[in-house]
Order: structure tokens, then sequence, then C-alpha cells
């Protein structure tokens, strides 16, 4: 397992995430200090001018300034050139697709032409070994990965998810909880499991209007 994470160089979740300065097209970037106290997406697409990157570039810019007032930023990434980037990106903004039209894509995109920032994050896999796969990390405003995805090239991810499980992760670390299946802000959350005969007897004999168990094990918080 150990040499698997060295061959790839792939962080694992709760690690530190691999530090790196990068060119963007929107300047350079030191990562992830100049991130310190933001959540971040950091994610990869295969290629700039392709047509399912294309799709995920137009949804995800239109959802900006919503990660945005959730205190996250977003960083792109593919192994191609930064003057690439530019052109695909002035493409991007004359296309019309869903309803989303004149799409600025205003967050950086880094340039990644010799795979330095790629390797790092194992992003560089067996489905091709000069394009990246569609990973993505959530990173923590410590700078801590905390969720990992990974699409191959002909899925087009699902950026609903991806905001739910930052909104999911900023839920646990605000009220110590944990998050049911399928989870959406504003539904009832799931509390600790006891850690003793005794706490797990107390548990079941203090349900209330707040809390409700269905069993020792799976208590859940109400949230309206
Ligand atoms: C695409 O974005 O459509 C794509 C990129 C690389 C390989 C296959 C599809």
């Amino acid at each position: 397992m150990e040499e698997i994470t060295k061959a790839t160089g792939l962080p694992l979740i709760g690690d530190p995430a691999p530090a790196f300065r990068a060119v963007t097209t929107q300047g350079e970037i030191n990562f992830p200090e100049d991130y310190k106290g933001k959540w971040v997406i950091l994610f990869s697409h295969p290629a700039d001018f392709t047509p399912v990157c294309t799709t995920e570039f137009m949804t995800f810019a239109s959802m900006h300034d919503e990660f945005k007032a959730m205190n996250t930023e977003l960083v792109g990434l593919s192994i191609d050139s930064l003057y690439a980037h530019i052109a695909w990106l002035r493409k991007i903004q004359e296309l019309e697709w869903k309803g989303m039209k004149n799409i600025e894509v205003k967050f950086p995109v880094i340039e990644d032409i010799k795979m330095d920032v790629s390797r790092k994050y194992g992003m560089v896999q067996s489905q091709s070994s000069t394009q990246a796969v569609r990973a993505v990390f959530i990173i923590d405003p410590k700078g801590i990965v905390r969720t990992i995805l990974f699409y191959p090239a002909a899925i087009g991810r699902n950026f609903d998810e991806i905001k739910r499980a930052v909104q999911a992760l900023q839920k646990a670390d605000k009220d110590g909880v944990a998050t049911p299946a399928d989870w959406r802000p504003g539904q009832d959350v799931i509390i600790p499991t006891p850690g003793s005969c005794g706490t797990a007897k107390e548990r079941m004999e203090s349900q209330d209007e707040k809390m409700y168990c269905l069993d020792w094990f799976l208590c859940f918080r109400k949230e309206s």
C-alpha cells in the first residue's frame, strides 16, 4: 500500500495537501499557502477544447459565486499550456448550453504541461499517460485533504454532489456530527456513536423532541 502511494504521489484523506507553486490563468499561485482559511476544490480535467470538459467548466464557472459564498475557492488544472487554457476559456464564453451563456471562468486554471502538479496529486492514472483523470480534491482551511473523487474521461461530474460534499464537511466540522446518506442542508444529522455500554443506555433513555434513535448506535439530531 505504501509503495502504491509513493508511486502515484496520491495524497490520502487526512493528509496535508501537497504544496506547489504554479502558473495559472489568474497569475501565479502558492498552494495551499495562498488559500489558508478557505476551503478549496482542486480539480483536474483531461484536456482543453474537449466536449465533456467544456460542459463541466460551464457548470462549475456558473456555480462560482455559490462556492465563494461558502468560503470555497475553485482551482482547475489540466496538462495543457497557459495559452491553450486562455484560448479555451475565451471560446467557452461564446458558447450557450442549458441556459448558461457568456460564462466567464474567473477561477485559476493551472498550466501543468510538465505534469508536476498532476503527478503530485495522482491525477495521471492508467487511463492515459498524457491526460489527467477527472479528479476532485476538497481541501479544508487548514490545508488538509478531506474528500477525493475520481471520474474517468468519458463521464462528466455531478457538481451538485461536489457542493453537497463541501456543505456536509462544513456541517460536520461546525457541529461535530456526521451526515446520513443523501443528506442535504436542513435535514437531520447523525450524532457520534456512544463509546461505552453506559453511554449507549443513557443515549436510548435521553431521546426527546430534539434527538431520536433507531437504535443505540444510530441516533439523529433534529434540524427542524
Ligand atoms: C471530453 O472532455 O470530452 C474528453 C476528454 C478526454 C477524453 C475523452 C473525452
